[in-house]
């Protein structure tokens, strides 16, 4: 297996996409795709799509196109996802709720395997079938079950702290979902999600598209 080289976040982050796009052609049973069909549907140049494969040394050979059942393959396991991560969610709230109960993380490798909450209230509530627990149980959990990811649902004011206390328990890595940077000692993997960012996207395009409709309407 070819030894990869650093992939710059930019590209990172749009493996994922490359990866719904070939998963499709893979249902449809399509067994090659040339960079020029990949960006008829994907909607990216296809110098774009050679350039971001070619981090990887490139799957395509001229002439052919793409293998999709194997790059397909290739761009999981660069992902990590040729391996289960279980994952916690702290906070049971709104959203801990949607994300627990949200089915598709699984068949991408990521195992719901426990919730928790500091209200006492929502202990024994069951989340698809995993019942939150209390805070206190946090630490015994993450070692007898091999977590790696936690999930952070809860408002910003004890994220810090409450991240602190999952690295000291052994989490390599923290989805975070609190409005707060998180200070984490290195090697320590955050990804933060701000679904406000996305919308403040949008309403940035929105703003674009009546600017630019009101100045050709002047021409
Ligand atoms: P919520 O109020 O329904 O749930 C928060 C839960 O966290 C509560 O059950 C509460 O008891 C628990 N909690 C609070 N402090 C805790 C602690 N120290 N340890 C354990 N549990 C604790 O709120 P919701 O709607 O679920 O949102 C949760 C947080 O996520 C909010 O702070 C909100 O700002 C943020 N959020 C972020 C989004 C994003 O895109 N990043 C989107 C939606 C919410």
């Amino acid at each position: 297996m070819m030894e990869e080289k650093e992939i710059s976040q930019a590209v990172i982050g749009r493996l994922p996409r490359y990866l719904r796009y070939l998963g499709e052609l893979k249902d449809e049973g399509m067994e090659r795709v040339s960079s020029q069909e990949l960006s008829e549907r994907m909607k990216v140049t296809a110098s774009q799509i050679r350039q971001d494969l070619n981090n990887f040394g490139g799957f395509g050979q001229q002439g052919y196109g793409y293998n999709v059942e194997y790059l397909y393959r290739e761009i999981s396991r660069i992902l990590g996802l040729d391996r289960t991560h279980r994952f916690i969610i702290i906070g049971a709230g709104n959203l801990g709720q949607a994300l627990g109960g949200y089915l598709n993380f699984e068949r991408r490798g990521f195992l719901f395997s426990g919730i928790f909450d500091k209200n006492p209230e929502l202990t024994g509530k069951e989340v698809r079938g995993i019942r939150v627990q209390p805070m206190e149980e946090m630490e015994q959990f993450i070692r007898d079950n091999d977590v790696d990811i936690a999930v952070l649902a809860i408002p910003k004011n004890s994220a810090v702290e409450v991240a602190e206390h999952l690295v000291q328990n052994g989490i390599k890595a923290i989805w975070n979902f609190a409005h707060v940077d998180l200070n984490v000692p290195e090697g320590i993997q955050v990804e933060n999600v701000h679904l406000s960012d996305s919308l403040m996207k949008l309403s940035y395009n929105i703003n674009r598209y009546l600017q630019e409709n009101r100045e050709s309407a002047e021409l």
